[in-house]
C-alpha cells in the first residue's frame, strides 16, 4: 500500500512514524514533510494547501490512501477533490470541516442541538462588538475563521477585549478570518482534548490527551498552536468520558449527518471541565498537534485499518488497543514564537536525544541542508517519551530535551506537571 501524508508538522511526523509500522504499508510520501519525515518517507515538495497539485501527485504515484493533517487543506476541500477524482482519502469534506473552519457555524450547531458550550454572541460590525463589551471584563473574543490556534483572545479586562476586536476586525491580523467575531463568556476549569474517529455514525474515541496552549510556564503568555501534550489525561475520568460521548460527540455527529454533511475523520473536541461537567471550547476537524505525538506513541493497534474503517463506514466493528503507559511530548520552539521568529538555525544533539530508549524526537519546523538539520518554523521539535506513568515519562522527556540545543530555543518546563505531580 502507498500512503500520502499531507502536512509538515510534528503531527504529520507522528502519523508517518506510526503508519511506517504497519505491515500493510510499502511506501510513504509526505507533502511537504520535514527533516524528520524524510527518514521514514519520501518528502514531496508540494505545500499542504496546493490541493490540485496533491491530487495530481496522488494519481501519478498510484497512492492508495491519503491522510490529511492540517485544517487548511480540509477547509479548501481536499477530501472533496480527491473523492471526485476517485482517490481514497481520510478526513472530512469542506462542508463538514466547517466545524473547525467557522466558529460561528460550530457554535450555532452546538446551540441548536443543546451541546454544552459557553454562551456567545456573533458580530460582523466592530462598533456593535465594542458596544456589547460595555461593562464586561473577563471575556473571550475569537476570530470566526482559521488562525493557526492564535485567534482566541482570553481577555481579563474590557480594554484587552477592545484591543482584541481592533486586532481581529479592524487591523485584520488574521485576514478575512476576522470578518466576524464570536464573543463568549469566560469558562473556568481545566482543559482536555478529546479526539475520536468517526465514520459519520459510529464514534471510537482515542485516549484522552491534554495540550498546553499558552506559550509560557504556568499557562502565562499568548496562545500558541500547543507547547506540549500528554496522555492519558487523568482529569477525564471514565464517567466524564461517557458524558462527553453522550452530550457532545454523538449529538454533533448526528447533527452533522442531519444537516447533510456527514462527518468522517477525526473529530477533536477541545473541552473545558468545570464543576457542572464538560463544555466545548472548540472543535477541530483533524488530529491535534501536539496531541497526536503522545497518542501515536501509546496506540498499539495498526492505524491503517482504523482509517480504512472510517472511510468505508465500518467503524462499528473496529476497536483500538492502547498501551497502559503514559506519553509526554515537550515542544521546543524558536526564539520569538508565537510571534516573529528566525529560521535556519542549526540544531544540535538530535541523534543523542533520539538514542534514549522510550524517546522519539518528532520534528515539526525543521529542514535538511547539507546533512545538517535546521530550524524552519515556530514549533521546531516535539520531544516525546513513553514510560510507566506520567512522572516517569516527564522525566524521560526532559532528559532528552536537555540534550538538544540551538540558538534561542525555548520550551515550557511544566508540561504534564499538574497531572504528573498529583499523580492523578
Ligand atoms: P480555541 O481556539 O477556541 O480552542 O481557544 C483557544 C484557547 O483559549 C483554549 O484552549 C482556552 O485555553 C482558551 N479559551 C477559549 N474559549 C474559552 C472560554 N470560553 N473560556 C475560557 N477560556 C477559553
Ligand atoms: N493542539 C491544538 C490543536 O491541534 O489545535
Amino acid at each position: 500500500m502507498r500512503v500520502l501524508v499531507v502536512g509538515g508538522g510534528g503531527r504529520e511526523h507522528a502519523l508517518v512514524w506510526k503508519i511506517s509500522q504497519s505491515p500493510k504499508v510499502k511506501k510513504i510520501f509526505c507533502a511537504p514533510g520535514n527533516a524528520g519525515t524524510a527518514a521514514l518517507a519520501e518528502n514531496v515538495d508540494i505545500a499542504a494547501d496546493q490541493i490540485e497539485a496533491l491530487a495530481d501527485f496522488a494519481e501519478r504515484e498510484s497512492v492508495d490512501l491519503c491522510v490529511v493533517g492540517p485544517e487548511q487543506a480540509l477547509t479548501l476541500g481536499i477530501v472533496d477533490l480527491f473523492r471526485k477524482r476517485g482517490l481514497r482519502v481520510f478526513g472530512p469534506t469542506a462542508q463538514a470541516a466547517r466545524l473547525e473552519g467557522s466558529k460561528v457555524f460550530s457554535k450555532d450547531l452546538m446551540r441548536n442541538n443543546s451541546v454544552p458550550t459557553a454562551d456567545y454572541k456573533v458580530f460582523d460590525d466592530p462598533a456593535l462588538a465594542r458596544a456589547y463589551l460595555q461593562n464586561k471584563d473577563r471575556i473571550i473574543v475569537k476570530a470566526d475563521g482559521l488562525t493557526a490556534g492564535k485567534g482566541a483572545y482570553v481577555c481579563r479586562t474590557r480594554e484587552e477585549a477592545l484591543i482584541a476586536v481592533e486586532d481581529i476586525m479592524e487591523k485584520k491580523v488574521y485576514g478575512s478570518a476576522g470578518d466576524r467575531v464570536v464573543i463568549e463568556e469566560f469558562l473556568d476549569g481545566r482543559e482536555v482534548s478529546y479526539l475520536a474517529f468517526t465514520d459519520g455514525k459510529t464514534i471510537v474515541p482515542l485516549e484522552p490527551a491534554q495540550d498546553h496552549k499558552a506559550a509560557y510556564d504556568g499557562d502565562e503568555g499568548p496562545n500558541t498552536g500547543g507547547m506540549g501534550a500528554y496522555s492519558p489525561a487523568p482529569l477525564l475520568t471514565p464517567e466524564l468520558q461517557e458524558r462527553v460521548m453522550a452530550e457532545i460527540m454523538y449529538p454533533m455527529v448526528e447533527a452533522m449527518a442531519r444537516a447533510g454533511c456527514l462527518y468522517q475523520g477525526v473529530l477533536y473536541a477541545g473541552l473545558m471541565i468545570d464543576s457542572s461537567g464538560p463544555k466545548v471550547l472548540e472543535f477541530n476537524a483533524r488530529f491535534g498537534d501536539p496531541e497526536t505525538q503522545p497518542l501515536m506513541m501509546r496506540m498499539k493497534s495498526d492505524l491503517i485499518p482504523i482509517l480504512d474503517a472510517c472511510i468505508d463506514g465500518r467503524l462499528k466493528r473496529q476497536s483500538i488497543q492502547w498501551s497502559d503507559e503514559s506519553a509526554v511530548c515537550v515542544v521546543m520552539a524558536a526564539e520569538g514564537y508565537p510571534g516573529k521568529y528566525a529560521k535556519g538555525k542549526e540544531i544540535f544533539g538530535l541523534e543523542e536525544a533520539g538514542r534514549q530508549s522510550g524517546v522519539v524526537v518528532f520534528h515539526a519546523g525543521t529542514s535538511l541542508a547539507d546533512g545538517k538539520v535546521l530550524t524552519n518554523g515556530g514549533r521546531v521539535l516535539g520531544v516525546t517519551a513513553l514510560d510507566d506513568d506520567l512522572p516517569a515519562a516527564i522525566k524521560r522527556a526532559y532528559e532528552a530535551v536537555g540534550k538538544i540545543k540551538w540558538e534561542g530555543f525555548h520550551y515550557r518546563k511544566d508540561i504534564a506537571g499538574r497531572a504528573g505531580a498529583r499523580g492523578q
